[in-house]
């Protein structure tokens, strides 16, 4: 009875109030580094959605954002290995400031994906904006220019991050405890 109810454990580990304030710190770090240009945010959905609108709204330029949207995770917690396109970005790359926006730093094998794929259309910079990093996790040779935060190696939903699409709505980072594999 009530199978589809199944309830996952969940542990905060940032707190709505350290995101609000690191996310403030990251946007008046861009808007100093950006100062006087203008700046393409392009986030990474749907994970980078949340991180996205609050950190856009503390970047004072002319900014304007996009979206790119990548298949790589099925709906487990584990990395496949392959990086799909599944879908571009609408507005021209070439000769302007791009911000890749995106939620968690991993493997590295996506923003490596990404990275590659909008260097070859000329961008005048292209620079990395994660929330999370799980360093210890990284296969490829990539950084943020702009990390909120370093985590462990632990699987986190919540601000937009998801396990099989569900937490994406959770105000606060939070470890899934859940043993379930099958989402
Ligand atoms: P990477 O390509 O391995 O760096 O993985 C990056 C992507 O994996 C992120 O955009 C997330 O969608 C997903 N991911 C990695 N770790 C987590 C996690 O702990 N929770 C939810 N999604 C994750
Ligand atoms: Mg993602």
């Amino acid at each position: 009875m009530q199978a589809e109810l199944r309830v996952d454990k969940l542990r905060v580990l940032i707190t709505r109030e350290q995101i609000a304030a690191k996310v403030a710190q990251m946007g008046e770090r861009i808007t100093a580094d950006f100062a006087g240009e203008s700046l393409v945010l392009i986030g990474v959905l749907k994970g980078a959605t949340i991180f996205l609108a609050d950190l856009a709204r503390q970047i004072k330029l002319d900014t304007t954002f996009d979206f790119i949207a990548v298949s790589s995770y099925g709906s487990g917690k584990q990395q496949s290995g392959e990086v799909r396109l599944l879908k571009d970005v609408d507005l021209a790359v070439e000769g302007r400031n791009i911000m890749l926006v995106e939620d968690i730093l991993d493997t590295g094998l996506t923003l490596t994906y990404l990275k590659n794929m909008l260097q070859a259309h000329r961008p005048k910079s292209l620079k990395i904006a994660a929330l999370l990093d799980k360093i210890s996790r990284r296969t490829e040779a990539i950084a943020g220019d702009y990390v909120g935060f370093i985590i462990p190696d632990e699987f986190v939903v919540g601000y937009g991050l998801d396990f099989a699409e569900r937490y994406r709505n959770l105000p606060d980072i939070c470890v899934l405890e859940s043993n379930s594999e099958t989402g």
